[in-house]
């Protein structure tokens, strides 16, 4: 059993039909989990996911909700705890910098929409969760971004201010929920994932190549890899951090 630590326990993942979520969902299977695939419009991906899972004896289901909607995201844990019984940890990982927009010219609708998608969604999700994290002495994680330290680049303002209030969710979440619930957050410098292929272009990926010490940009599975941790044992006496998978970028 002592490769499989979370053996018995549930896993909520948001956002698991693509990117980083999804490789969390193997990562935290391969640990023992099961593991609850959420998904918005990814059902292939999310469906892909269940199938691996259970092609290596694994337990996974994949649950559909658009998290903006407040009913839809609360609804989400009730049908997660009806399936499964019970929930050990929840990692708020759906996020989307929806449109890049100089805060200059940043229309209300998509400032408001920015702040749906990153930060209220984690709120209504975690709220509903939270009685069922106490009972299992549970660890939930938040995804937020470079971005919080750098400020948004290239019009991702809204984007950051939103990850930026997360950012404080977790913090405050961290003190209001100990001892019963640890609650930690995951900062990824550039992942390689959809979230690039739609909002940045080559050159700008390039750049980022350039301005990392570690002189690449990273994989979904190393961000996975850190949220994987900060569900498990290993980070039993950690709660209210923030760890960077960013390569390095603020050693310059
Ligand atoms: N890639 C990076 O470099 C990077 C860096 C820092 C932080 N992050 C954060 O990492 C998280 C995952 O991003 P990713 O890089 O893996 O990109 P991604 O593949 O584009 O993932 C975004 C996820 O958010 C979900 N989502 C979007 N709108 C939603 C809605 N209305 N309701 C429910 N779910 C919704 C998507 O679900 P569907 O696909 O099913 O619609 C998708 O699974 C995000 O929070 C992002 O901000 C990424």
């Amino acid at each position: 059993m002592q490769d499989r630590p979370l053996s018995g326990q549930v896993a909520l993942v948001t956002g698991a039909g693509t990117g980083i979520g999804h490789a969390t969902a193997l990562a935290l299977a391969e640990l023992g989990a099961t593991v609850a695939l959420h998904y918005f419009q990814n059902a292939s991906g999310a469906q892909a996911g269940v199938e691996q899972i259970r092609a290596e004896g694994g337990c996974a289901e994949m649950f559909a909700a658009d998290l903006t909607d407040p009913t839809a995201a609360t609804g989400l844990v009730d049908r997660v705890v009806a399936e499964f019984g019970r929930l050990d940890m929840l990692v708020n990982n759906a996020g989307n910098p929806l449109q890049r927009t100089p805060l200059e010219q940043c229309p209300l609708e998509v400032w408001r929409a920015a702040f749906d998608i990153n930060v209220t969604s984690a709120f209504l999700v975690t709220q509903r969760a939270i009685p069922h994290l106490r009972k299992t002495r549970g660890r939930i994680v938040n995804n937020l971004s470079l971005s919080v330290q750098t400020g948004g680049a290239g019009g991702a303002g809204p984007y950051a201010a939103a990850k930026g209030a997360l950012q404080v969710f977790t913090r405050t979440l961290s003190r209001e929920l100990a001892p019963d619930v640890r609650v930690n957050a995951v900062m990824p410098g550039v992942i390689e994932t959809r979230h690039h292929e739609v909002f940045s272009t080559p050159e700008r990926m390039a750049d980022y190549r350039r301005q990392t010490p570690l002189g690449r940009n990273g994989q979904a599975h190393e961000a996975a890899a850190a949220i994987a941790f900060l569900c498990g044992p290993g980070s039993s006496f950690m709660t209210g951090s923030l760890l960077d998978i960013s390569g390095g970028r603020f050693l310059r």
